[in-house]
């Protein structure tokens, strides 16, 4: 590994590949510059580059590139309390240095996560618990460890929170259902309740000794347009108002998550949201003085890319080329079916003519599921080149499974393997 690494440092400053951009675009700034198809040659990445030293299938994370998405997630809300949402990633080095931050908060679905950060120092008072159906033993562990805010939408929910209403003081937040509108991956119909029955539920919670302060919604994964938030305000607005009018003294306001990952164009950066957002707070849902997001994606995406290798190619009877690699669908890749979808660039080990190929990217297992998405490459692809799919943080670490007894893709520390995750930013 040393070694290894001492190639990688000393190839940083003869790497000479086409299409660097230093930053994650948002909106407003340039996208990523697009491959030049009218270049002759296609550049090499040489082969002492970390790249190219890496074990395939894996996944390299910086952690300080998460840091700096929930810094600047912070900065545009000053007001609100960031809770990083564990479950977009929960590796270790991604807590750790989240958890290093003074003002900290974390949003978590299970025992598992809170077990996770108290490992990292982090306490139960910066914890919100906002998975609506929890399980008893989690609810237990929760407790134990001092977390005192439960989100919930049923009656069944606030059954299992009154147990423990006797000898804790529990906060509950109710969540909502809020429209989407703009969002890739929506979140409605499992959970959340519609407004006319929030306020029945908070005073049943207040009568069952829980102590209700709030409401929480999510405008859907993904979210690119920033009105969907003011939209999700307004919906919930009238109940809110109603709570307090009936008695009940709420002041906690869960904005959710959403934050949307640049993966092939701009998106709105968390200012935009904010700039929606901030100047409704006050008339729309008074009184609320704890303002929560829970970002997860917009924390963790751009904090991971995913090296993956050429195994195999073929032309198949439905006139397209696949393009067979060491990691696909299985390898935490599950959202692209839906339309999530990073972006790939070609690594390859000589220079090559240019040469416009479109590929169909599949996963190594036997299922047909197995597959990714549409590659246009601006040179041919062959066995042995790796490809790269940018801005894969989020929610593929912890989703991978070993199906067909293939290997999980091995996180390595983008630091450590002297890795520039804005190197190589070219759309394909
Ligand atoms: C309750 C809750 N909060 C926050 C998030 C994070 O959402 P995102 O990754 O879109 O920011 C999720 C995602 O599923 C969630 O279920």
């Amino acid at each position: 590994m040393e070694e290894i690494v001492r190639r990688a440092r000393a190839s940083r400053a003869s790497v000479t590949v086409a299409s660097s951009p230093t930053s994650t675009p948002t909106a407003g700034s340039p996208a990523r510059r697009p491959i030049r198809t009218t270049q002759s040659v296609f550049q090499a990445t040489p082969q002492s580059h970390a790249l190219w030293q890496v074990p395939t299938p894996s996944l390299i994370l910086s952690p300080q590139r998460a840091v700096a998405n929930y810094e600047s997630i912070q900065r545009a809300f000053p007001y609100a309390h960031v809770c990083y949402t564990v479950k977009s990633n929960a590796h270790m080095s991604i807590l750790e240095a989240i958890s290093k931050l003074e003002h900290a908060w974390f949003e978590v679905a299970s025992a598992g996560e809170i077990t996770a950060l108290a490992a990292c120092g982090v306490r139960g008072e910066r914890i919100l618990y906002s998975n609506p159906v929890k399980q008893a033993s989690h609810i237990q562990v929760a407790i134990d460890h001092g977390v005192r805010c439960f989100s919930f939408d049923s009656e069944a929910e606030i059954e299992k929170l009154a147990v423990h209403a006797e000898r804790h003081p529990i906060e509950v937040y109710c969540r909502m259902t809020v429209p989407h509108a703009g969002a890739m991956w929506p979140l409605t119909h499992k959970f959340g309740v519609e407004p006319h029955r929030a306020v029945d539920l908070l005073k049943l919670a207040r009568g069952r000794g829980l102590k209700p302060v709030g409401m929480a919604f999510h405008v859907g994964s993904q979210c690119i347009r920033p009105e969907t938030w003011a939209d999700a305000l307004r919906t919930i607005s009238p109940a809110w108002l109603a709570a307090r009018e009936a008695g009940l003294a709420l002041d906690l306001l869960d904005l959710g998550g959403g934050f949307a990952a640049p993966y092939v164009g701009p998106v709105p950066p968390p200012s935009a949201i904010a700039n929606v957002v901030s100047p409704l707070l006050e008339t729309l849902t008074p009184g609320a003085r704890r303002i929560m997001l829970e970002p997860g994606r917009g924390v963790s995406a751009t904090a991971g890319d995913m090296v993956l290798e050429v195994t195999g190619i073929a032309a198949r009877p439905d006139g397209q080329t696949w393009l067979y690699l060491d990691g696909g669908y299985f390898s935490g890749l599950y959202e692209i079916p839906d339309g999530i979808r990073p972006a790939a660039r070609p690594i390859i080990r000589e220079s090559r003519p240019a040469s416009m190929r479109t590929y169909r990217l599949a996963g190594p297992t036997c299922d047909s599921i197995d597959k990714l998405f549409e590659m246009r490459s601006p040179v041919e692809m062959k066995v042995g080149d790796r490809l790269l799919l940018k801005m894969t943080g989020a929610y593929v670490y912890g989703v991978s499974s070993p199906f067909n007894s293939f290997p999980l893709p091995q996180v390595l520390n983008a630091a450590e393997w002297m890795i520039d995750l804005d190197e190589f930013v070219g759309i394909c």
